[in-house]
């Protein structure tokens, strides 16, 4: 948030009211919380900007109405929530028409407020996505998906200067992410979607369990049967929120095109879909190719990787490109050794085979997945491409 931003306004409010707010306002990183009346607020919004304000208005007095429309006429950026006896549809209309943003029943409960904060985030684009969401998908299990997207999000935090990258477990039946970094989780992507909509920037970190690589990671749930609460516009909500906050959030999909998959897949900016060069497993790629197209993911959105390359096959990496009649994004080589003994020591490949070629190879993906400097191949910044676009499961979330 700008400096302007980050000054709050409270109105004609006081006891426990106000401190219920304020309360509020701090947690979301409100640094100036000014508690004023009418004539103090106008001045200080002649003075300069201010990211919110928070205005009483009632039933039979025309008083508080007023203020927000001068408000706007002074101040139109500036999003107002307006507080009111009861939600009486005739006052939160009128409200909205003078311009208030939000609306919210007196005493203000600080959920509420904290989901308003929220929704205004998004409204208004204060905190705008900035990071990139990659999901790493294959048809068929045992092909590599967890390998691939736990060192790829190794390699992103290296890479980043800030190193922050989430890595998202979303194989709710049974995850492997915590197995391959022998850690044991002590919130769960089922706690994190449960409060996703109330969370501060503080808060949101407290759920995911952080490694000093710079990878968060946010774990699949404990018991299988939790993976149900997990509906796709949950998950869009989970991960709206880490590209908010992260460089990187990196997404170890189930391998089928189920709700939580699609909502995941929609939402990305890349998907690293796995192949090997195996009939059986350039089939599946060649299914999902072609829901993908169904689904009107542009083709730039996918990136193919052919993973255990070296190892032995039923075709070529050209008689793939051939088939498919587009180039392969990456190969990583086969090298069981290197990928079973990371695993079993807990550690990213990187670490536990430093000059393996491997270890190279999940290097260059990740040099491939990052913004060209030319901002060609990516969000880099802009993120209003979440949540857009087409999708399956866009179009029945929609209807
Ligand atoms: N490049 C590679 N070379 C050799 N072995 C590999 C390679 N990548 C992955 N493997 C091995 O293949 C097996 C499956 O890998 P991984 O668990 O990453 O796949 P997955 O697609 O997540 O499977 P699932 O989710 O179905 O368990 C593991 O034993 C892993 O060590
Ligand atoms: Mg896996």
């Amino acid at each position: 948030m700008s400096e302007s931003s980050s000054r709050a306004i409270i109105l004609d409010t006081s006891g426990r009211e106000l401190d219920t707010i304020r309360q509020k306002l701090e947690e979301r990183e409100y640094t100036e919380i000014l508690a004023l009346a009418w004539p103090e607020a106008t001045k200080v919004l002649h003075n300069g900007g201010s990211g919110l304000a928070v205005v009483p208005i009632d039933v039979g007095d025309d008083t508080g109405i007023g203020r927000i429309e001068e408000m706007k006429r002074m101040r139109p950026e500036i999003p107002i929530i307006a507080t009111g006896p009861a939600p009486i549809p005739d006052l939160i209309l009128r409200a909205i028409r003078a311009g208030a943003i939000e609306f919210l029943v007196r005493p203000v409960q600080p959920t509420e407020l904290a989901q308003a904060l929220e929704r205004i985030r998004f409204k208004t684009g204060l905190d705008r996505s900035y990071g990139k969401c990659i999901a790493v998908y294959t048809a068929k299990g045992g092909m590599g998906g967890t390998t691939l997207a736990v060192n790829t999000a190794f390699a992103l935090a290296r890479s980043e200067a800030e190193r922050r990258v989430a890595l998202v477990d979303l194989v709710v039946m049974g995850g492997d992410v915590r197995i391959f970094l022998d850690m044991k989780p002590e919130r769960t992507i089922k706690d994190l979607a449960e409060e996703i909509d109330s969370l501060s920037r503080h808060e949101l970190v407290r759920y995911l369990h952080p490694l000093e690589e710079g990878v968060y990671v946010c774990a699949d749930p404990n018991l299988p049967d939790e993976g149900e609460l997990l509906t796709g516009r949950r998950i869009v909500s989970v991960l709206r929120r880490l590209t908010q906050e992260f460089a990187y959030t990196v997404v170890d999909c189930e391998h089928t095109l189920n709700e939580r998959t699609l909502a995941v897949l929609d939402f990305a900016d890349e998907i690293v879909l796995i192949t090997h060069l195996t009939l059986p497993a350039v089939r599946g790629l060649q299914r999902t190719l072609d829901v993908f197209a169904r689904l009107n993911y542009p083709p730039e959105k996918v990136s193919i990787v052919v993973n255990r390359h070296g190892s032995k096959g039923d075709l070529t990496l050209s008689d793939l490109e051939k088939v498919l009649e587009r180039p392969v994004t990456a190969t990583i080589p086969n090298d069981y050794k290197a990928t079973i003994d990371a695993a079993a020591r807990g550690l990213p490949i990187y670490q536990s085979a430093p000059k393996s070629k491997i270890a190279s190879a999940l290097d260059r993906l990740a040099a491939n997945l990052k913004p060209s400097s030319d901002g060609g191949k990516a969000a880099n910044g802009d993120h209003g491409s979440h949540g857009k676009g087409s999708g399956l499961f866009r179009r029945k979330t929609e209807a």
